[in-house]
């Protein structure tokens, strides 16, 4: 494990995926928050199991760490199904779509993570599949190619993405079911740090698993990270407990702030308030200065931002909120245009 590893990555941290999978809640009732797409989710899945139907197909859209992947496998479990995973870019070729498309059972799940990053070629030959169960393949090249239909057991596509707007929108349409995982409120937070701290057996008290939830940026994965951190002070510089005092010298010393906002966070709305003014400056030059992908700001690290406060994003482009100046201790710059400066 890393130390210095960012509470923050673009996926998981690879020690994540052994904790997810020990984390993950594995119905419905054990996820915990999203009431109103839970809710809905129950009601797809009894009506699905009355008609002996598949599920239809479902679409997950959110931040990182939210929950999609778990909704997947909750589906696929409630409706005591397999459960097939890859992920947009793994599917190079429509063969490697075929050879897991005639591998399914009736009614099984199907998973493809970062659905917006299949080709082209692949994501026009799922049209038909989601449609008709069926999948053509052209053999041969140039004016003799013929198309061959395979056909497909039923079964339900689960697709996942960061943003629903990089989908095309023929594929965003073939979906039946379309879900938008919201960041977590504290107390959702709380309750998701008490469960894994319970799991993997730490001690805590009330007050500790609130100041790890009130710094999770509003994400499960990001709690259960700090969890396990938090954690690590807990043994060496405590006696195990997690209290609030232990949690707040630990998150202090991750470089975590009582809003929840880490290093990089700071860094870009520092680079915003001090290079830029405060903005409006285009999410390039600011990608550029804090050299940092665009995606991985835009999917990353903004959505938070914006939900929280801190950041707006307007047509000229980003623009530093009052509160993270305040936040960051600084004066507000006045602005030619402000009417009462
Ligand atoms: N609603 C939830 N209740 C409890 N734990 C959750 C919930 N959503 C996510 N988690 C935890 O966070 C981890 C990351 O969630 P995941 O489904 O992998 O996110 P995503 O696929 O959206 O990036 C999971 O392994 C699980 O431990
Ligand atoms: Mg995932």
């Amino acid at each position: 494990m890393d130390d210095n590893a960012p509470t923050l990555t673009r996926g998981g941290l690879p020690e994540d995926e052994v904790f997810d999978k020990t984390l993950r809640p594995r119905s419905l009732d054990e996820f915990i928050g999203q009431q109103k797409l839970k809710d809905n989710l129950k009601v797809f899945i009894e009506a699905a199991r009355k008609r002996k139907e598949p599920l239809d197909h479902a679409l997950f859209y959110s931040p990182p760490g939210l929950g999609k992947t778990t909704l997947a496998s909750i589906l696929a479990r409630e409706m005591g199904v397999n459960l097939r995973t890859t992920a947009g870019p793994v599917l190079e070729r429509v063969g490697d779509l075929a050879a897991i498309l005639t591998d399914l059972e009736e009614g099984d799940v199907f998973f493809i993570d970062e659905i917006h990053r299949m080709n082209a070629l692949v994501e026009e030959s799922l049209y038909p599949v989601m449609e008709d169960f069926a999948l053509y393949i052209s053999t041969g090249k140039g004016p003799g190619a013929t198309a061959m239909k395979l056909a497909i057991k039923r079964f339900t596509l689960v697709g996942a993405t960061t943003r629903a707007g990089l989908l095309t929108s023929p594929l965003r349409d073939r979906f039946g079911i379309v879900g938008n995982l919201g960041f977590y409120e504290t107390n959702e937070l709380d309750q998701i740090v008490k469960r894994s701290a319970k799991i993997l057996e730490i001690d805590s008290e009330p007050e500790g698993t609130m100041e790890i939830a009130r710094r999770s940026r509003g994400t499960p994965r990001i709690a259960n990270r700090l969890l396990r951190r938090v954690r690590d002070f807990a043994q060496v510089q405590g006696d195990g407990v997690i209290t609030k005092a232990l949690a707040k010298k630990a998150l202090d010393a991750l470089e975590v702030d009582p809003e929840g906002l880490d290093a990089m966070d700071r860094r870009l709305l520092l680079t915003l308030t001090e290079k830029f003014n405060g903005g409006p400056v285009g999410i390039d030059s600011l990608a550029v200065a804090v050299s940092e992908e665009i995606d991985t700001l835009v999917d990353v690290y903004e959505p938070f931002l914006i939900q929280a406060g801190f950041l707006n994003r307007t047509s000229r482009g980003r623009v530093a909120t009052p509160k993270a100046f305040a936040h960051l201790g600084l004066k507000p710059p006045k602005k030619e245009g402000d009417l009462f400066s």
